[in-house]
């Protein structure tokens, strides 16, 4: 069925991946490369635009010559990419004016902090559904104007515009006829109506931003543009967009209020589909688009962390105590728990529900017995305690939706440590279910596309095609939980910032 085969692109922090999805949702060809990552500064990150857009170019090139026919048999294509990450480019030529300041970066933390002295949170966050953090695209933007020389008059003379790292790759892909995002993505910049489902001119006018540089927002099933035929030999459309995190939303088949997805990667994202209400949190979690189908809207409560996978890659990396992230859970196993440590990864400042930039990691309980076991353990361990703090706030802001049960679908590769998710599933003292496919983000993408392109089925036949691997069940006595939970409650207390 070779008309229903869909190319996903997934831009993610350290790899580029394309991956054709047939008709039966299976993955027949996959490429990846890792790029660069750059740290001029301390708390600062960058990705080089052209490294973006060349790694996106070869993954997709790899993954195409691995299916009969190439891009000639390709339906449609879905984009989905690491989200907040800024960039602002030249409409003439096209070149980009500075590398892109990528979600963790927290160069615009004081920016932050005078917008919330000055009294403005509140505005932002009732009509974007976020909070005042670096982690947003707005400040990065005000920053790039404000510091990268001739950048703010060439803005306001109509020659720059911003994108996110959809609107970059479409801009590429389509050789400059498309500057064009989608509604799920534009809901990460502080600069977006969440409710009006516009931008916002008052936003815009706080932050220094002109709204010419602003790309058109479509829905995420929609025709975003055409790829120039230079690039894979054919002209293929460009049919579905998401975020990463909603795009796994998607791909996780989250389709129903009170069923959540929390993915693993360098960070860990969990999504509350809350359906079309958009529901205000109580407890510091962000309202933010879940996806927008045929014009509806659908709304999520997220809970965002900025270390998960990240810190295995610190051991490996950083401490070089193991060679492959897949020992930690070995070694963790391995680990006395009469030894226990608590790490508080906030090597970026600490995330929801906490938002506190100026936080930096710490590690609780050493004596002279630690060793690398319990480093491995206190690492797989301070992403469950993480969960927790989200899930509850969760827990607390659904006890006024009217949904049924609340459902946990994991994904990501930490996910594959039964040892991490048997731990998350005794501190949530909830079960935890792991799908039988794991390529959620990728997946979700590519049923935005070919949903569009009229070759994959609706939303109720595709989640019916999702499949559990395994349901993990709380196992833990709950007075061993609730030790453990005041642990990490005192360690993050240590940890916060001032
Ligand atoms: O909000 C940031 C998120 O989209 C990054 O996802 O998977 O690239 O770590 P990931």
């Amino acid at each position: 069925m070779s008309g229903a085969y869909i190319l996903a692109i997934d831009q993610g922090t350290t790899s580029s991946r394309a991956i054709v999805f047939d008709g039966a949702f299976r993955s027949v060809a996959v490429g990846q490369q890792e790029f660069a990552q750059h740290f001029p500064h301390s708390g600062w990150v960058e990705h080089e635009p052209e490294d973006l857009w060349t790694s996106t170019l070869a993954v997709c090139r790899e993954a195409l010559a691995g299916i009969e026919g190439g891009a000639s048999a390709i339906a449609g294509v879905g984009i989905t990419n690491q989200r907040e990450t800024t960039l602002v480019w030249s409409r003439k030529t096209g070149e980009a004016v500075c590398r892109a300041i990528v979600w963790q970066d927290r160069r615009t933390a004081e920016t932050c902090a005078a917008l919330k002295r000055e009294g403005h949170e509140e505005l932002f966050t009732r009509k974007t559904g976020l909070l005042l953090d670096p982690y947003f695209s707005g400040t990065k933007l005000a920053w790039i104007l404000d510091n990268v020389e001739g950048a703010r008059e060439r803005a306001e003379s109509g020659e720059l515009l911003f994108g996110t790292v959809d609107s970059w790759l479409i801009w590429k892909l389509t050789g400059g006829r498309a500057h064009v995002t989608d509604a799920t993505n534009a809901s990460r910049t502080l600069l977006y109506n969440i409710d009006e489902n516009c931008w916002d001119e008052e936003l815009c006018g706080l932050l220094g931003v002109p709204m010419s540089m602003l790309p058109e927002v479509k829905d995420s099933a929609d025709t975003f543009g055409t790829v120039d035929p230079e690039h894979f030999g054919a002209e293929l459309k460009i049919l579905g967009v998401a975020g990463d995190q909603q795009a796994a939303t998607v791909g996780q088949a989250c389709f129903r209020p009170g069923m959540i997805k929390s993915t693993y990667g360098t960070g860990c994202f969990a999504l509350l589909n809350t359906g079309e209400t958009r529901v205000a949190s109580r407890n510091r979690l962000l309202s933010t688009i879940a996806y927008r189908l045929d014009g509806q809207t659908t709304y999520a409560l997220e809970g965002s962390i900025f270390v998960a996978g990240s810190a295995v890659q610190w051991l490996r990396d950083g401490l070089g105590i193991i060679e492959a992230a897949a020992e930690s859970q070995k070694l963790a196993e391995a680990s006395d728990p009469a030894n226990r440590l608590y790490l508080v990864p906030a090597f970026v400042g600490l995330g929801a529900p906490y938002w506190d930039p100026d936080a930096r990691g710490a590690i609780f309980g050493l004596t002279r017995a630690s060793g690398p076991a319990d480093f491995c353990r206190a690492a797989l361990e301070s992403v469950g305690y993480q969960t927790l703090d989200l899930i509850e706030a969760m827990r607390a802001d659904a006890a006024d939706m009217d949904t049924d049960d609340i459902v946990l679908r994991v994904d990501g590769g930490m996910t594959a440590s039964d040892w991490t998710m048997q731990f998350l599933s005794d501190l949530l003292a909830a079960p935890v279910d792991r799908p039988q496919v794991l390529e959620t983000t990728a997946l979700g993408a590519a049923w935005l596309a070919g949903y569009k392109a009229g070759v994959w089925p609706g939303m109720e036949e595709f989640s019916g095609s999702w499949h559990l691997d395994r349901r993990f069940e709380p196992q833990m006595e709950e007075g061993e939980r609730t030790k453990l939970h005041a642990g990490w409650q005192d360690a993050v207390r240590r940890t916060r910032s001032a």
